[in-house]
């Protein structure tokens, strides 16, 4: 069972996608090793986080790193950010050069300073702008372009459905859909019924998102909504099994520590650079909502290198039998 019988796979520009359960594009989170993560579970597409143009164009160092890739990781889409189609064109071209699989355009990000540069969500407040950016960057590569947006800026300008005709119109792919305004943030309930006028609304796949946290949830979703593929992100942060229908993982301790430990050598090959806060935040998240998880967060958070997380995790186990929990 992969969750998926019956369904046609989605397809997107070349990529055919072998699960309709994508990664969500998570600054801080959705590196290469969590990304790789997530396709070994079982996602049939990752994205990473928001790159910025500028940054891309200038090739800073730190945006470098954000784009790195491996062929294990494929299919997989880098997603930009930014507001200047000339820029965003630039930043596109250059992205080409990268083995990868498609480029998104961020519309979706409430974040203050981006949206402040006219950039992320407030896109969706400037169709012209968000029109002139797609453009340049379908333009400028031979890859896919996706676009993800929000359902718009808030409840009184709910303009998802028109600006997802406006992306297919552009020459945009596909379109995911947080189900949530600008204005909303985190807060509420996404919001269906904008995923279905969103899909009622376009012939390129539409990718719902917003509070999905199990197959089940992510397969009701489709079943609603009509929408092609769900993409999960906060559901997946300590919990990449999500991503697996087709073999359930139960997330007792063992699992847990099975799934914390592959994460951690991960980014021991990837990026033994990061800071040890990030990395303990990321293992600290497996340990959540079980018993005794407090006190094993308690702990790693205080380790403070990669080889004592390491130890940690293959030791504490058997010294206080968490596999027969
Ligand atoms: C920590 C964090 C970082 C995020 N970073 C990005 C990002 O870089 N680009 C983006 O389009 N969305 C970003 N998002 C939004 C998610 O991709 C997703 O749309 C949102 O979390 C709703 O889905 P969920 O309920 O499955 O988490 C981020 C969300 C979180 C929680």
């Amino acid at each position: 069972m992969t969750g998926d019988e019956g369904r046609e796979k989605v397809r997107i520009g070349a990529i055919i996608l072998e699960s309709s359960l994508i990664g969500a594009p998570m600054a801080g989170y959705s590196d290469l090793a969590f990304r790789l993560l997530c396709r070994e579970y079982g996602a049939g597409l990752g994205y990473s986080e928001m790159v910025s143009c500028h940054g891309l164009v200038r090739h800073q160092a730190s945006t470098l790193e954000l784009i790195r890739t491996v062929a294990a990781e494929r299919p997989v889409i880098m997603q930009l950010f930014g507001a200047e189609p000339e820029v965003m064109g630039a930043a596109a071209a250059i992205l080409s050069e990268s083995p990868i699989d498609g480029i998104d355009i961020n519309m979706g990000c409430p974040v203050k300073k981006v949206v402040k540069k006219g950039a992320g969500a407030a896109l969706m407040r400037d169709p012209g702008r968000a029109a002139a950016v797609i453009k340049a960057v379908v333009g400028a590569t031979p890859l896919p372009v996706t676009v993800k947006i929000r359902s718009g800026w808030n409840r009184q300008t709910i303009n998802a459905p028109d600006f997802a005709r406006m992306i297919a119109d552009c020459g945009g792919a596909a379109v995911t859909i947080h189900a949530r305004t600008w204005s909303a943030g985190f807060t509420g309930r996404a919001d269906r019924e904008v995923i279905a006028a969103v899909k009622a609304a376009v012939q390129i796949p539409v990718i719902g998102n917003g509070d999905v946290t199990s197959c089940q949830e992510a397969r009701a979703l489709m079943a609603v909504t009509g929408c092609d593929g769900v993409m999960i992100g906060r559901g997946s942060l300590g919990a990449p099994w999500v991503f697996s229908p087709d073999r359930p993982i139960i997330p007792n301790l063992a699992t847990r520590r099975q799934a914390a430990r592959r994460h951690l050598a991960l980014i021991r090959e990837h990026h033994p650079g990061h800071h040890p806060a990030r990395i303990c935040n990321q293992i600290g998240r497996y340990f959540k909502t079980v018993p005794s998880g407090a006190d094993i967060r308690k702990t790693i958070y205080n380790l403070d290198n990669l080889s004592k997380l390491e130890h940690f995790l293959a030791d504490y186990p058997d010294h206080h039998q968490i596999e027969a929990l």
